[in-house]
Protein backbone atom coordinates (compact mmCIF):
# COMPACT_ATOMS: atom_id res chain seq x y z
CA UNK A 1 0.00 0.00 0.00
CA UNK A 2 1.04 3.78 -0.56
CA UNK A 3 -0.18 4.71 2.75
CA UNK A 4 2.81 6.03 4.91
CA UNK A 5 2.40 4.63 8.36
CA UNK A 6 2.31 7.97 9.90
CA UNK A 7 -0.93 10.27 9.63
CA UNK A 8 0.59 12.47 6.82
CA UNK A 9 -2.57 14.82 6.96
CA UNK A 10 -2.12 15.68 10.72
CA UNK A 11 1.69 15.95 10.41
CA UNK A 12 1.61 18.55 7.40
CA UNK A 13 -0.73 20.79 9.83
CA UNK A 14 1.40 20.74 12.41
CA UNK A 15 4.53 22.02 9.85
CA UNK A 16 1.84 24.51 8.83
CA UNK A 17 1.94 25.73 12.15
CA UNK A 18 5.64 25.51 13.11
CA UNK A 19 5.73 28.07 10.40
CA UNK A 20 3.02 30.33 11.30
CA UNK A 21 4.42 31.14 14.52
CA UNK A 22 7.77 31.29 13.19
CA UNK A 23 7.76 32.83 8.76
CA UNK A 24 11.67 32.59 8.99
CA UNK A 25 11.41 28.75 9.68
CA UNK A 26 10.08 28.23 6.34
CA UNK A 27 12.99 29.12 4.08
CA UNK A 28 15.28 27.28 6.53
CA UNK A 29 13.42 24.28 6.41
CA UNK A 30 13.65 24.40 2.20
CA UNK A 31 17.36 25.14 2.77
CA UNK A 32 18.11 22.01 5.08
CA UNK A 33 16.28 19.60 2.43
CA UNK A 34 18.77 21.38 -0.13
CA UNK A 35 21.69 21.16 1.81
CA UNK A 36 21.18 17.50 3.05
CA UNK A 37 20.55 16.37 -0.72
CA UNK A 38 23.51 18.60 -2.03
CA UNK A 39 26.34 16.42 -0.82
CA UNK A 40 25.65 13.98 -3.57
CA UNK A 41 27.82 13.30 -6.66
CA UNK A 42 25.81 11.43 -9.10
CA UNK A 43 28.85 10.28 -10.97
CA UNK A 44 30.49 8.61 -7.79
CA UNK A 45 26.69 7.35 -6.39
CA UNK A 46 27.99 8.52 -3.15
CA UNK A 47 27.28 11.55 -0.59
CA UNK A 48 24.15 9.80 1.17
CA UNK A 49 21.78 12.55 -0.35
CA UNK A 50 18.20 12.26 1.21
CA UNK A 51 19.19 10.41 4.22
CA UNK A 52 19.20 13.09 7.19
CA UNK A 53 22.94 12.54 7.26
CA UNK A 54 23.62 16.13 7.96
CA UNK A 55 22.56 14.97 11.57
CA UNK A 56 25.88 13.59 12.08
CA UNK A 57 29.78 15.10 12.28
CA UNK A 58 31.35 15.55 10.29
CA UNK A 59 28.41 16.87 7.97
CA UNK A 60 27.10 19.26 10.48
CA UNK A 61 30.13 20.53 11.28
CA UNK A 62 30.47 21.82 7.62
CA UNK A 63 30.74 25.36 7.53
CA UNK A 64 28.62 25.86 4.36
CA UNK A 65 25.65 23.92 6.87
CA UNK A 66 26.09 26.67 9.78
CA UNK A 67 23.09 27.70 10.93
CA UNK A 68 20.89 24.24 9.98
CA UNK A 69 21.23 23.33 13.66
CA UNK A 70 17.78 25.59 13.85
CA UNK A 71 15.11 23.75 11.39
CA UNK A 72 16.77 20.64 12.54
CA UNK A 73 15.99 21.30 16.10
CA UNK A 74 12.40 22.90 15.55
CA UNK A 75 11.79 19.15 13.38
CA UNK A 76 12.55 17.24 16.82
CA UNK A 77 9.17 17.27 18.83
CA UNK A 78 7.33 15.85 14.82
CA UNK A 79 9.77 12.77 15.03
CA UNK A 80 8.65 12.24 18.20
CA UNK A 81 5.18 12.81 17.92
CA UNK A 82 5.43 10.31 14.61
CA UNK A 83 7.86 8.03 14.97
CA UNK A 84 7.48 6.20 11.90
CA UNK A 85 8.51 8.75 9.90
CA UNK A 86 12.19 8.69 8.85
CA UNK A 87 14.10 11.95 9.61
CA UNK A 88 14.88 11.97 5.84
CA UNK A 89 11.33 12.37 4.60
CA UNK A 90 10.38 14.53 7.37
CA UNK A 91 13.00 16.75 6.20
CA UNK A 92 11.62 16.46 2.75
CA UNK A 93 7.98 16.62 3.68
CA UNK A 94 8.38 19.80 5.92
CA UNK A 95 10.35 21.69 3.01
CA UNK A 96 7.52 20.84 0.92
CA UNK A 97 4.91 22.29 3.14
CA UNK A 98 7.13 25.43 3.66
CA UNK A 99 7.08 25.92 -0.02
CA UNK A 100 3.23 25.61 -0.37
CA UNK A 101 2.84 27.58 2.92
CA UNK A 102 4.65 30.35 1.11
CA UNK A 103 2.69 30.50 -1.83
CA UNK A 104 5.02 28.09 -4.22
CA UNK A 105 3.84 25.09 -6.21
CA UNK A 106 2.53 22.06 -4.48
CA UNK A 107 4.68 19.57 -5.07
CA UNK A 108 3.34 15.61 -4.78
CA UNK A 109 5.29 13.69 -1.92
CA UNK A 110 6.89 10.16 -1.70
CA UNK A 111 7.96 8.20 0.97
CA UNK A 112 10.10 5.86 2.18
CA UNK A 113 13.18 7.98 2.25
CA UNK A 114 16.02 5.57 4.82
CA UNK A 115 17.73 7.45 7.30
CA UNK A 116 21.87 7.16 7.72
CA UNK A 117 22.73 5.34 10.99
CA UNK A 118 25.88 7.36 11.36
CA UNK A 119 28.15 10.21 9.86
CA UNK A 120 30.82 6.71 8.00
CA UNK A 121 28.46 7.93 5.11
CA UNK A 122 28.61 11.61 4.95
CA UNK A 123 30.28 13.32 1.69
CA UNK A 124 33.40 14.97 1.69
CA UNK A 125 33.17 18.86 3.10
CA UNK A 126 33.20 21.04 -0.25
CA UNK A 127 30.84 19.58 -2.40
CA UNK A 128 28.40 22.31 -1.97
CA UNK A 129 28.18 25.54 -4.19
CA UNK A 130 30.05 28.82 -2.86
CA UNK A 131 28.15 32.18 -2.69
CA UNK A 132 31.38 33.95 -3.78
CA UNK A 133 32.05 32.04 -6.93
CA UNK A 134 30.43 32.65 -10.42
CA UNK A 135 29.05 30.44 -13.49
CA UNK A 136 31.95 28.03 -14.25
CA UNK A 137 31.75 26.98 -9.96
CA UNK A 138 28.02 26.74 -10.24
CA UNK A 139 27.82 24.65 -13.44
CA UNK A 140 30.22 21.58 -11.86
CA UNK A 141 28.23 21.76 -8.83
CA UNK A 142 25.03 21.17 -10.60
CA UNK A 143 26.22 19.23 -13.17
CA UNK A 144 27.80 16.45 -10.30
CA UNK A 145 24.51 16.64 -8.71
CA UNK A 146 22.92 15.62 -12.41
CA UNK A 147 21.22 19.23 -13.19
CA UNK A 148 20.98 20.86 -16.27
CA UNK A 149 20.84 24.45 -16.66
CA UNK A 150 17.72 25.07 -16.85
CA UNK A 151 16.69 22.92 -13.48
CA UNK A 152 19.92 24.88 -12.18
CA UNK A 153 18.23 28.13 -12.61
CA UNK A 154 14.90 26.96 -11.29
CA UNK A 155 16.01 25.60 -8.13
CA UNK A 156 18.08 28.43 -7.42
CA UNK A 157 14.97 30.66 -7.73
CA UNK A 158 14.69 29.64 -4.23
CA UNK A 159 16.47 32.40 -3.56
CA UNK A 160 13.19 34.17 -3.94
CA UNK A 161 12.41 33.32 -0.15
CA UNK A 162 14.76 33.60 3.20
CA UNK A 163 17.83 35.76 3.83
CA UNK A 164 21.73 35.70 4.25
CA UNK A 165 23.01 35.64 7.94
CA UNK A 166 26.28 37.15 8.80
CA UNK A 167 26.93 35.43 11.55
CA UNK A 168 26.15 31.86 9.20
CA UNK A 169 27.15 32.30 6.15
CA UNK A 170 29.22 36.33 5.83
CA UNK A 171 26.54 37.63 3.88
CA UNK A 172 23.87 39.82 4.95
CA UNK A 173 19.89 40.49 3.71
CA UNK A 174 16.99 39.06 1.54
CA UNK A 175 16.89 38.59 -1.95
CA UNK A 176 13.65 39.91 -2.20
CA UNK A 177 11.42 42.74 -0.12
CA UNK A 178 8.81 39.58 0.65
CA UNK A 179 11.25 37.08 2.57
CA UNK A 180 8.23 34.91 3.58
CA UNK A 181 6.34 34.51 0.11
CA UNK A 182 7.46 32.03 -2.63
CA UNK A 183 6.88 33.31 -6.24
CA UNK A 184 9.27 34.51 -9.44
CA UNK A 185 10.94 37.79 -7.78
CA UNK A 186 14.50 36.65 -7.14
CA UNK A 187 14.01 36.59 -10.94
CA UNK A 188 12.66 39.77 -11.46
CA UNK A 189 14.75 41.58 -9.12
CA UNK A 190 17.69 40.24 -10.98
CA UNK A 191 17.05 41.59 -14.13
CA UNK A 192 15.09 44.93 -13.38
CA UNK A 193 17.86 46.28 -10.66
CA UNK A 194 20.63 48.18 -11.11
CA UNK A 195 23.35 45.74 -8.87
CA UNK A 196 26.09 47.41 -7.06
CA UNK A 197 28.46 46.48 -4.86
CA UNK A 198 27.95 46.48 -1.05
CA UNK A 199 30.77 48.37 0.11
CA UNK A 200 29.30 47.68 4.15
CA UNK A 201 29.76 43.45 3.57
CA UNK A 202 33.34 42.12 3.84
CA UNK A 203 32.19 39.48 1.60
CA UNK A 204 32.15 40.54 -2.33
CA UNK A 205 27.69 41.18 -2.25
CA UNK A 206 25.42 43.07 -4.26
CA UNK A 207 22.92 45.46 -3.43
CA UNK A 208 20.16 47.09 -5.38
CA UNK A 209 21.12 50.50 -5.82
CA UNK A 210 18.08 51.55 -5.44
CA UNK A 211 16.81 51.02 -2.46
CA UNK A 212 19.91 49.07 -1.60
CA UNK A 213 17.96 46.56 1.00
CA UNK A 214 18.20 43.92 -1.65
CA UNK A 215 20.80 41.24 -2.03
CA UNK A 216 22.31 39.43 -4.49
CA UNK A 217 25.07 36.79 -4.09
CA UNK A 218 28.21 36.29 -7.19
CA UNK A 219 26.41 33.02 -7.63
CA UNK A 220 23.17 34.47 -8.27
CA UNK A 221 24.89 37.43 -10.11
CA UNK A 222 26.26 35.03 -12.81
CA UNK A 223 22.67 33.25 -13.37
CA UNK A 224 22.57 36.89 -16.07
CA UNK A 225 26.22 37.33 -16.70
CA UNK A 226 26.66 33.50 -18.12
CA UNK A 227 23.96 33.76 -21.59
CA UNK A 228 22.60 30.49 -21.20
CA UNK A 229 21.49 30.82 -17.96
CA UNK A 230 20.21 34.06 -18.65
CA UNK A 231 17.72 32.88 -21.22
CA UNK A 232 16.46 30.75 -18.26
CA UNK A 233 16.29 33.69 -15.96
CA UNK A 234 14.09 35.86 -18.39
CA UNK A 235 11.78 32.89 -19.12
CA UNK A 236 11.30 32.60 -15.15
CA UNK A 237 10.83 36.12 -15.05
CA UNK A 238 8.27 36.49 -17.73
CA UNK A 239 6.38 33.30 -16.33
CA UNK A 240 5.71 32.58 -12.72
CA UNK A 241 3.43 29.50 -13.98
CA UNK A 242 6.22 27.83 -15.89
CA UNK A 243 8.66 28.71 -12.80
CA UNK A 244 6.28 26.90 -10.13
CA UNK A 245 5.86 24.06 -12.84
CA UNK A 246 9.92 23.72 -13.11
CA UNK A 247 11.04 24.40 -9.55
CA UNK A 248 8.53 21.74 -8.71
CA UNK A 249 10.13 19.18 -10.96
CA UNK A 250 13.36 20.16 -10.55
CA UNK A 251 13.07 20.40 -6.09
CA UNK A 252 11.39 16.64 -6.26
CA UNK A 253 14.44 15.41 -8.26
CA UNK A 254 16.57 16.79 -5.86
CA UNK A 255 14.76 15.72 -3.27
CA UNK A 256 14.28 12.05 -4.58
CA UNK A 257 18.07 12.03 -5.93
CA UNK A 258 19.47 8.56 -4.58
CA UNK A 259 16.51 6.80 -3.26
CA UNK A 260 15.12 4.23 -4.29
CA UNK A 261 11.47 2.18 -3.99
CA UNK A 262 9.68 5.51 -3.14
CA UNK A 263 5.78 5.41 -2.94
CA UNK A 264 3.64 8.23 -3.77
CA UNK A 265 1.78 9.54 -1.04
CA UNK A 266 -2.27 10.01 -1.28
CA UNK A 267 -2.46 13.64 -2.58
CA UNK A 268 -3.73 16.35 -0.30
CA UNK A 269 -7.07 17.96 -1.05
CA UNK A 270 -7.17 21.39 0.16
C1 LIG B 1 20.33 30.77 1.75
C2 LIG B 1 24.10 30.16 -1.23
C3 LIG B 1 21.36 27.42 -4.14
C4 LIG B 1 17.73 27.77 -1.01
C5 LIG B 1 21.59 30.80 1.22
C6 LIG B 1 22.70 31.48 1.81
C7 LIG B 1 23.76 31.33 0.96
C8 LIG B 1 23.32 30.54 -0.15
C9 LIG B 1 25.17 31.89 1.16
C10 LIG B 1 22.67 32.22 3.13
C11 LIG B 1 22.78 31.28 4.32
C12 LIG B 1 22.68 32.05 5.63
O1 LIG B 1 23.52 32.94 5.83
O2 LIG B 1 21.77 31.77 6.43
C13 LIG B 1 23.66 29.42 -2.31
C14 LIG B 1 24.45 29.12 -3.48
C15 LIG B 1 23.67 28.36 -4.31
C16 LIG B 1 22.40 28.18 -3.65
C17 LIG B 1 25.89 29.58 -3.69
C18 LIG B 1 23.97 27.81 -5.67
C19 LIG B 1 24.84 28.35 -6.51
C20 LIG B 1 20.18 27.18 -3.48
C21 LIG B 1 19.19 26.21 -3.88
C22 LIG B 1 18.17 26.30 -2.99
C23 LIG B 1 18.52 27.33 -2.04
C24 LIG B 1 19.33 25.26 -5.08
C25 LIG B 1 16.89 25.51 -2.90
C26 LIG B 1 16.34 24.87 -3.91
C27 LIG B 1 18.09 28.71 -0.07
C28 LIG B 1 17.16 29.28 0.90
C29 LIG B 1 17.92 30.15 1.70
C30 LIG B 1 19.27 30.10 1.19
C31 LIG B 1 15.66 29.01 0.98
C32 LIG B 1 17.41 31.03 2.85
C33 LIG B 1 17.62 30.36 4.17
C34 LIG B 1 17.12 31.18 5.34
O3 LIG B 1 16.45 32.21 5.16
O4 LIG B 1 17.41 30.79 6.48
N1 LIG B 1 21.99 30.23 0.03
N2 LIG B 1 22.42 28.84 -2.45
N3 LIG B 1 19.76 27.83 -2.37
N4 LIG B 1 19.33 29.24 0.12
FE1 LIG B 1 20.85 29.10 -1.20
CA1 LIG C 1 23.22 13.94 3.00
Amino acid sequence: ANEPPFDIKSLRSDIEMLISDNLDLGPSLVRLAWHEAGSYDCFKKDGAPNSASMRFKPECQYEGNNGLEVPRKALEPFKKKYPQISYADLWVLAAYVAIEYMGGPSIPFSWGRVDAKDGSVCGPDGRLPDGAKTQDHVREVFTRLGFNDQETVALIGAHTCGECHIKYSGFDGPWTHDKNGFDNSFFTQLLSEEWVVNPKIQKMQLMDRATTKLMMLPSDMCLILDPKYRKYVELYANDNDRFNKDFSAAFKKLTELGTKNLRKAPAVEC
